[in-house]
Order: C-alpha cells, then sequence, then structure tokens
C-alpha cells in the first residue's frame, strides 16, 4: 500500500489536533507526518500513533526537501495565503481549511458527499478548499433534496458552538462558567466573542458586511451553490451559543413549485444518505443534539416536517461536530479521494 507523507500547518489549533485524530482513526496512509505551527509552539510535541513528534516553526523553506504529497491548512486565512504556496512548490496538494481561497474560481470547493468530482481542478492551483464547517453539513442534507425535488430557496438558522472560535474560544466558556460559579462573572472581559457567551446567545459570527449579513452568514450562501453548482435563493442566520462541540441547524427548505413534499420518502432518502444518520422520532425523545454528534463522523438529522400551510416547504434539524465533520474528516474524505482519483 502506498504511504503519503502529511504536514499539518496549524497542527497545535482545534481543527490541527483534531485532523491528526482522524488521520488515525481513519487509518489514513501516512508515512512521515509534519507537524507545523507558530514559533510560540515549535519545539513541543504532538502524540501520532503512540509516538511523540516534534512541532516545528512554519517557515517559507519548512516544506522544501520534505517531500510532502498532502497538506493541510488550518492555522487562519492569512497564514494560507502567505504559505500554501510554498507547500505547492514543494510539490505537496494544499487542503485548505480557511476561507481564503474558498470562493477562487480556480479553487474546487469540496464536500466529497456532494460534488467529488471537482477534486480534479485541483491542478489548476495545486489547492483544493474545505468549505465553510456550517456549510458542510448543511450541503450534506441539501443535496439528496435537490435531487429529488428540486430547491427553489432555503433559510438557515444556526446554532454554533464555542469550538468554532478555535480553542480560545471553547476556553473563554469554560472560563466564563467558572466565573459565573464563582460569582464573577460580571468581572470577566470577553475576548474571543463580542459578548460574554455563557448563559447567552450572540446573532453574530465573523465580521459584519456592508448588506448587514455577517461574513459567516455570506460564507454559508455563496459556498452552497458553488459546491452544489446551483443558483437557489439561501438567507443564513448565524449564531453562537454557549455549547462547547457541534454545530446545530434550523433549515427551511422550499422546493420549486408544484411539489408535494411526502415525509417519508424524505426520511428514507436521508436513512440512504451517505455520512448522515436519521435521527427522528420525537414521541421518544430523539432527535440530533449536540451531545449526539460530538466526536463523531456523521450529520445527524431529524425533525423532519412538513409545511403546515405549503406543500412544497420542508423543515429540519441537522446536527454534526463541526470540528470533525465540519473540518478534519472533511479535509480527510478530500484526500481520500484525491489519492483514489489521482494517483
Ligand atoms: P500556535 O499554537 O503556535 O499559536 P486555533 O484555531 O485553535 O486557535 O489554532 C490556530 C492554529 O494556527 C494553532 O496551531 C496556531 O499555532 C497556528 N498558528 C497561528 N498563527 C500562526 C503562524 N503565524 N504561523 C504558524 N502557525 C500559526
Amino acid at each position: 500500500m502506498n504511504r503519503y507523507n502529511v504536514a499539518i500547518v496549524g497542527a497545535t489549533g482545534a481543527v490541527g489536533e483534531e485532523l491528526a485524530r482522524v488521520l488515525e482513526d481513519l487509518d489514513f496512509p501516512v508515512g512521515e507526518l509534519l507537524p507545523l505551527a507558530s514559533s510560540r509552539s515549535a519545539g513541543g510535541q504532538i502524540e501520532f500513533k503512540g509516538k511523540m513528534i516534534r512541532v516545528e516553526e512554519l517557515t517559507e523553506s519548512v516544506f522544501e526537501g520534505r517531500d510532502i504529497d498532502i497538506a493541510f491548512f488550518s492555522a487562519g486565512g492569512s497564514i494560507s495565503e502567505k504559505y500554501a504556496k510554498y507547500a505547492v512548490e514543494a510539490g505537496a496538494v494544499v487542503i485548505d481549511n480557511t476561507s481564503h481561497f474558498r470562493m477562487d474560481p480556480n479553487v474546487p470547493l469540496v464536500v466529497p458527499e456532494v460534488n467529488p468530482e471537482d477534486i480534479s481542478l485541483w491542478r489548476e492551483t495545486g489547492i483544493i478548499a474545505n468549505p465553510n464547517c456550517s456549510t458542510i453539513q448543511m450541503v450534506q442534507l441539501l443535496k439528496p433534496l435537490h435531487d429529488l425535488y428540486g430547491i427553489k430557496r432555503v433559510d438557515v438558522s444556526t446554532y454554533q458552538a464555542a469550538s468554532g472560535a478555535g480553542k480560545e474560544g471553547m476556553e473563554e466558556l469554560v472560563k466564563e462558567m467558572q466565573a459565573f460559579f464563582a460569582f464573577k462573572l460580571d468581572e470577566y472581559k470577553p475576548e474571543a466573542f463580542a459578548h460574554q457567551i455563557a448563559l447567552n446567545v450572540i446573532p453574530h459570527i465573523d465580521v459584519p458586511q456592508p448588506n448587514g449579513y455577517t461574513k459567516e452568514e455570506m460564507k454559508m450562501i455563496l459556498e452552497t451553490n458553488k459546491i452544489m453548482h446551483s443558483d437557489f435563493a439561501i438567507s443564513a442566520t448565524c449564531v453562537r451559543v454557549p455549547v462547547l462541540r457541534s454545530h446545530s441547524e434550523s433549515i427551511t427548505i422550499t422546493f420549486k413549485e408544484g411539489v408535494d413534499v411526502d415525509v417519508a420518502k424524505v426520511r428514507e432518502l436521508f436513512a440512504n444518505a451517505e455520512n448522515v444518520v436519521l435521527v427522528d422520532d420525537i414521541e421518544n425523545k430523539e432527535y440530533p443534539m449536540p451531545i449526539t454528534a460530538s466526536d463523531t463522523d456523521f450529520t445527524y438529522v431529524g425533525r423532519i416536517r412538513k409545511d403546515l400551510f405549503s406543500d412544497n416547504i420542508l423543515h429540519i434539524w441537522g446536527v454534526a461536530d463541526q470540528i470533525r465533520v465540519g473540518a478534519a474528516t472533511n479535509s480527510i474524505r478530500i484526500a481520500q479521494k484525491w489519492i483514489a482519483q489521482e494517483i
């Protein structure tokens, strides 16, 4: 069996650490692993397959002569902007987790369950973009519905976990909860989020845009149509909630005129969709929740209902571990497909 040398840029971050775990869990054929981070954590170690591996500093020349086949980037958009080209020049395919290259028409934006065929475009730039975490779990559910009925419009509200803002976000939620129990919450100054996240919800993720939406909302809108090669209308409202891990989404789908949604058929569709798990029995208190999805590689769907007023409208509730399904696992599934297509 062929083995592939793999670099992880941002190896000490929330997604970077998960990448190493998922490589192990999915038994990815790793030859050498090169963990890279900033000078702050260079010299430290990460554990991979029972061995401790030294973290090196990301520099312009670090990829030279290392024979890296696949470089996963997960250290922020500005780092990808600056350093991805050095990995490509050294002969690696870059699988980028940041938003930097996603809307570049020459860069494929891939969710393997939805548009694996787009991977072949990687030769244009040497880069494959991993979509936004909230987008990935949504398109996994929209794709089979679009194939069945044809989507006219999607309205989504998200309930996004603190870890979507990296380790810093997770730590802020924990520290605020500790401050709350010590009766000191009013002394705590939020840094990762615009407001206190403990015991609160914040309808503001990423930078506000001139059109009144946030950048996170625009990512969901623009990336969805790029991945699905579609042009349906979408509105998104992205909300941060005091959950450590896994994003939830309430999704309303309007199908083309004349469609009469058959809920039994939709359930059957989801029961057979790749990497999707149907959990839909409210009588028995069964529906997806962040605690259902965390630390798994599946997108869960439930609360499937036909609209009470329009036959062509469906409401669903989807949950996935955004660090795995929305980042690390999707990237590694891209790498698996890339190997299958290219090698
Ligand atoms: P470091 O630990 O050295 O700061 P998270 O998304 O959880 O905040 O993680 C961000 C990741 O990106 C970390 O691994 C972090 O490394 C890495 N990173 C941040 N800035 C740089 C940089 N200038 N060069 C390389 N890696 C960086």
